[in-house]
């Protein structure tokens, strides 16, 4: 067995530096073509890719995530749930599609294909020797993205990527991630919180190791400090709500 694959995925970071050189229309359509290529729930390929490569709608998505990388890159794509093509087909359809579409499963479907697809195209991007970030930060204002990208209903933005050459002084590393036996349950979930305690201490001393040695100790932070205040800070309470204008979870 070949592990060039196995390889490469092992050695992702999210790389937040990069040259100023644009992507190639070729690989952009390899790379979207790739990503079609991942598995899709039922066949329904419930989402649709925007590619950006405008400097003014990058500009105005900057506005929405104020991370700086999103205007500078080789490209930026953003992964949107799409069920208006199955509007269109249930506007011609004798039976009522809606129900699905508008459900709570309709959002995990849509959610989880154009995921798949995201990944696919990351570690395409990787392989060709581009670097990538996820950009979660496009959901701080779901309004204005979906008035910049002119999205209709029944579509949703669910979040970016940028990519492109990594920066001469990009020096971003893999990070830690939690340990195979904490992750990985054999048959039954282990929820033996003891257990579950003991393993995590020992992955925040990891992570604080990681962070102290990148840093020259400035930081020291633990996977646990880091995940408490990300998940206390209540950012983006209006999810629910900008779902369902946008046609989703109506049921
Ligand atoms: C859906 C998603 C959204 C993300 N959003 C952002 C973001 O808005 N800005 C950012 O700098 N990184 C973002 N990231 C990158 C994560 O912070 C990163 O993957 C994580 O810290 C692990 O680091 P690594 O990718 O270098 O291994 C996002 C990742 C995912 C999967």
């Amino acid at each position: 067995m070949s592990e060039y694959v196995y390889n490469l995925l092992k050695k992702h970071h999210s790389v937040r530096k990069f040259k100023k050189e644009p992507i190639s229309e070729a690989h952009i359509k390899q790379l979207v073509e790739a990503g079609q290529s991942a598995s899709t729930s039922s066949y329904l390929q419930a989402y649709s890719i925007i590619g950006i490569d405008d400097p003014e709608i990058k500009e105005d998505l900057k506005e929405v995530s104020g991370q700086p990388y999103v205007v500078e890159n080789g490209y930026l794509f953003v992964f949107v749930m799409d069920y208006y093509r199955h509007a269109i087909i249930n506007e011609d359809s004798k039976q009522d599609m809606r129900t699905s579409f508008e459900s709570a499963e309709g959002l995990l479907v849509g959610t989880i294909d154009a995921t798949l697809v995201a990944q696919n195209i990351a570690t395409t991007a990787e392989d060709m020797g581009y670097g990538i970030v996820y950009l979660g930060s496009l959901r701080n204002d779901v309004e204005r993205v979906r008035e910049v990208l002119g999205l209709p209903e029944h579509t949703f933005p669910l979040f970016g990527m940028a990519l492109g050459i990594p920066g001469d002084d990009e020096n971003g590393s893999p990070k830690p991630r939690l340990p195979f036996e904490h992750v990985f349950h054999a048959n039954r979930y282990d929820s033996d919180k003891e257990h579950q305690s003991e393993t995590l201490k020992a992955y925040d001393q990891t992570v604080s190791n990681y962070y102290r040695s990148r840093t020259n100790g400035e930081r020291t932070e633990t996977w646990s400090d880091q995940v408490a205040n990300f998940m206390s800070a209540k950012q983006r309470l209006d999810m629910l709500e900008q779902l369902n204008k946008s046609g989703f979870i109506r049921k």
